[in-house]
């Protein structure tokens, strides 16, 4: 833990987000970031004391100004960390082949019904050690940081059976202890049907229910519980009865829902009262309104739709109906292999018909409600865990416009400083630890 005081200043625009932890932002107010310009933090202990103009936090620690360490902000944009509330981190190998293939014009689906796809990614995973996961996911974890990401949520799934499953989690939780981004764990053994169970799909069904789940919650690996719905894997009744099932152990709903062709999983999530639904490529228009009144969060995910050549989600549309969205990479081996979350930001602009203001939201308050840490992260307020980034930006818009490169320049995560010139600072190569 850093002993001394960081202090920011002079940020030309500090994005505070202020008074946005309570509810997921929803309609306009999407568009106001709370912004303060010649704005200051100040940081110690790993949380945030003060946020005000340069001036006010000057004035205030006059006194103890020769403590900080101070971070010259002139003429940047600070962000509050950014949080990815939708990632599959941990798994082993990759499918750079089956890239090929879909260049040369198979699609996802079928190459996933042939026994590729996550099934391939299964079996990379489940041949893969502890040691082997971690440190490929470790990787990950620093490049999500290089790219302002200081919290994000991980989903299992390439396990598919108790075993290998919890084998995931345990990586994340891991992962969560050593490396400085903070990782929500999601169970999803009902990512896929495993080819053995391809004539009876619901008696896996019943395996994710009776065997997997009670043992999951009890672990107390995970806090929230996903299933791919899907035409093709699993339908909305079944998806339906592993989401409750999950609900009476205390895992909290989530959904991949209506992501390649609609299926009425938008209407389920908002009958569960899921937490989010994700993806919604394909969500209707009765569904997206069912949402907006139950406060489901929509978790879009850009870099799925343009790796995978499909018209994105209506993000525009989800927005004016009440919806409170959030941009996520879905950082996985077939449909999103990126880390690059501010790339997503632009695609949300490029693609979905959001904002430069509705993106920033969308990736950290919006983001941090959408897996339940927005009492901790996702704005820059007295008593929030001090996760920060500074961008190489005179302003917001400027993000978005000068899109796919990287502008992040320093991050903070709980108070210390783990990227400066946008390197790591630290020696965040692999450890044990
Ligand atoms: O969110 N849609 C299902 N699951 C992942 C893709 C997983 C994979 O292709 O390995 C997704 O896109
Ligand atoms: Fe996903």
């Amino acid at each position: 833990m850093n002993k001394r005081p960081v202090l920011l200043r002079h940020a030309a625009q500090l994005i505070t987000l202020q008074g946005t932890s309570e509810q997921p932002v929803t309609g306009k107010a999407m568009s106001d970031l709370h912004i303060i310009e010649d704005g200051a933090v100040w940081i110690e202990d790993g949380f945030i004391q003060m946020v005000d103009t340069d001036e006010s936090v000057t004035a205030f620690y006059r006194d103890r100004l020769h403590e900080a360490h101070v971070i010259d902000a002139t003429g940047r944009v600070v962000t509050p960390g950014l949080i990815d509330a939708h990632t599959h981190l941990v798994f082993g190998g990759s499918r750079e082949q089956e890239y090929e293939m879909r260049l040369a014009g198979k699609s996802y689906m079928e190459i996933m019904n042939a026994g590729g796809g996550i099934h391939n990614s299964t079996r990379a995973t489940q041949a893969a050690s502890e040691e082997e996961l971690y440190e490929l996911s470790y990787k990950r974890l620093n490049r999500f940081l290089q790219y302002g990401v200081t919290t994000l949520e991980a989903k299992s799934g390439y396990g598919l059976t108790l075993e290998h499953e919890m084998k995931q989690l345990r990586v994340a939780k891991r992962l969560h202890e050593s490396h400085p981004i903070d990782i929500v764990s999601t169970f999803m053994g009902a990512h896929a049907v495993p080819a053995e169970y391809k004539q009876d799909p619901d008696r896996f069904v019943d395996i994710v229910v009776n065997e997997m789940i009670p043992e999951v919650a009890k672990s107390g690996l995970a806090q929230f519980n996903d299933v791919f719905c899907e035409h093709g894997v699993f339908t909305p009744e079944q998806s339906e009865r592993i989401l409750r099932a999950g609900m009476e152990h205390g895992l909290l709903p989530k959904i991949h829902a209506d992501e390649i062709e609609p299926y009425q999983g938008a209407e389920l999530a908002a009958r569960l009262g899921a937490v989010s639904a994700d993806h919604l490529l394909r969500a209707s228009d009765e569904g997206i309104r069912q949402m907006a009144e139950k406060g489901v969060v929509a978790v879009l995910l850009p870099g799925t739709a343009f790796f995978l050549k499909a018209e994105a989600a209506n993000g525009r549309k989800m927005i004016d109906a009440g919806v409170a969205v959030a941009l996520s990479t879905d950082r996985n081996p077939g449909s999103s292999p990126t880390e690059n979350l501010p790339f997503m930001m632009n695609l949300g602009c490029q693609t979905m018909g959001m904002t430069p203001a509705e993106v920033v939201v969308a990736t950290t308050i919006n983001a941090a409600h959408a897996i339940k840490q927005a009492h901790r992260v996702g704005s820059l307020e007295k008593g929030k865990v001090a996760d920060l980034v500074v961008f190489d930006a005179p302003n917001y818009a400027y993000m978005q416009y000068h899109y796919a490169v990287n502008l992040v320049e320093t991050v903070i995560k709980a108070g210390q400083i783990v990227v400066e010139k946008g390197r790591l600072t630290d020696d965040l190569s692999v450890s044990s630890a």
